[in-house]
């Protein structure tokens, strides 16, 4: 059975350098997702920091970002936006999860489920 992908955002509203977020259903639940967006590579994650499971943003889509670098709001954990991996903080060494996305016809889409 072939079904379509499921479509996250037009790449054009994630501007490159930037943090957006969208909601989106994953495996039948709603889940808030982080969108990073480099020069060369897009990155989704699931909005659920390792550390105590809190959203990362301090406000609903507002997310902290220093030199590439996204901090948790909660407790102040880093992650690295290219890999979600943490660098420092209280969940050190841990990673947010992320998901595989591609690029199709200018959208952002999740892989199509069966
Ligand atoms: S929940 Fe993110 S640092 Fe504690």
């Amino acid at each position: 059975m072939h079904t379509e992908p499921n479509v996250l955002c037009p790449l054009a509203d994630c501007p490159v350098g930037e943090i957006s977020s969208v909601d989106a259903q994953i495996n039948g639940q709603l889940e808030s997702l982080i969108l990073w967006r480099g020069e060369d590579a897009v990155r989704v994650f699931l909005n659920a920091c390792p550390h105590a499971g809190r959203r990362l943003d301090y406000a609903p889509g507002k997310f902290l970002l220093q030199n590439d670098r996204l901090i948790c709001a909660a407790h102040g954990a880093a992650f690295a936006v290219r890999d979600g991996h943490c660098v420092s903080g209280p969940c050190r060494g841990q990673s947010l999860q992320s998901l595989n996305v591609r690029v199709i016809d200018g959208m952002i889409c999740l892989p199509a489920s069966d």
